[in-house]
């Protein structure tokens, strides 16, 4: 008798843990979605939820479905927040041997100086820089030429004062606003960043700068969270930002006679970025091929002392 007891208080004991187990941990939900996550509703996920729960929905209060489903789309609105990943873009540069388009780094500089330098300043690079080999390679009367469009700040002045003068080859660009406050204040509170290491300060490079130039025509996602003062662009972390889509077909006319379709400006813009970021890769590549020639024939005549050193030696 006794032995029956204890039995059964045993047997009641496990199962109260178990269900306290059950309860406490709610029914884990494995949501699989057939559809790409831009493209779930509140519809979907709420589907999704009660297939998944199967019979045990029945046993559901409302609420405890609601809870799931909320909870459902609450991940999926973090997942969201996650940029995609910049396509990769066949660049001349690409490759251990690959080297700028000289026409393209051109373009590029025009594309930044008539629409980019409005918002975006450019300090590390010096208007000389643009003649300098490895980079647009722009004669140095065109470098005088295209720096004396800038009005450069200078001073001060044997009265303590600062003047303006037209920009010379050494001067760096100069930024378009005074300060940061200054920028923040004109874009809506967001500060354009320095645009001289964006192409190195981002993993995916030009790819990236490509991507998000161009990614704007993209549909809102439903169950995203957008910004009333903010651009949906899945390419930017957090999927939007304050910069608006900046290149309009013809936006600016091409000195070469290129046609300015939206793509050429992003793609010239892209790799003049990259140049500006990575002004020594086409030195840094050039050493490479002579230093593999060396370390080849390095490698044969290694080879071949080492065939004759042991040639008369069993091993
Ligand atoms: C009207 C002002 C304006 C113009 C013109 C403009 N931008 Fe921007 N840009 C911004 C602002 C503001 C941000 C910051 C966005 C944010 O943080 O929400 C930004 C951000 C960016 C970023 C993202 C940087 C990062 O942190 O990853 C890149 C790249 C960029 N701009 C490139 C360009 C290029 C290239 C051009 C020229 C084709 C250009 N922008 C023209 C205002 C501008």
């Amino acid at each position: 008798m006794k032995m029956k007891h204890t039995f059964a208080f045993a047997l009641a004991g496990f199962g109260l843990a178990l269900s306290l187990g059950v309860l406490t941990a709610g029914p884990a939900l494995a949501l699989g979605y057939d559809k790409p996550l831009e493209e779930l509703s509140s519809r979907d996920i709420r589907d999704a939820v009660e297939a998944d729960l199967g019979s045990r929905r029945a046993e559901m209060t409302a609420e405890e479905v609601e809870e799931l489903v909320a909870e459902a789309i609450d991940e999926v609105r973090t997942d969201l927040l996650e940029a995609e990943e910049a396509p990769h873009r066949d660049w001349s540069f690409n490759g251990p041997f690959g080297v700028f388009d000289r026409g393209a780094l051109q373009r590029g500089y025009q594309v930044y100086r008539e629409v980019c330098s409005a918002c975006h300043s450019l300090k590390y690079v010096s208007f000389r820089n643009l003649a300098e080999d490895g980079g647009p390679e722009f004669s140095h009367e065109a470098v005088e030429a295209l720096a004396a469009e800038f009005t450069i700040v200078d001073g001060p002045d044997d009265y303590g004062d600062m003047f303006d003068r037209p920009g010379k080859p050494f001067d760096i660009f100069p930024a378009p606003y005074e300060n940061d406050n200054q920028g923040r204040a004109a874009n809506g509170g967001a500060l354009p960043p320095d645009l001289s290491l964006i192409a190195k300060a981002r993993e995916a490079g030009p790819d990236y700068i490509y991507a998000l130039l161009m990614g704007y025509n993209k549909e809102i996602p439903p169950l995203f969270k957008a910004q009333e003062d903010l651009n949906y662009n899945p390419y930017f972390p957090g999927r939007q930002l304050a910069m608006t889509f900046q290149l309009n077909e013809g936006i600016i006319d091409y000195t070469d006679g290129t046609e300015a379709t939206s793509e050429q400006m992003a793609q010239d813009v892209s790799q003049f970025l990259y140049w500006a970021a990575e002004p020594k890769m086409e030195a840094r590549k050039a050493l490479a091929k002579p230093v593999l020639i060396y370390l080849l024939i390095l490698v044969v005549l290694l080879y071949a002392s080492y065939k004759r050193i042991w040639r008369e030696v069993d091993h």
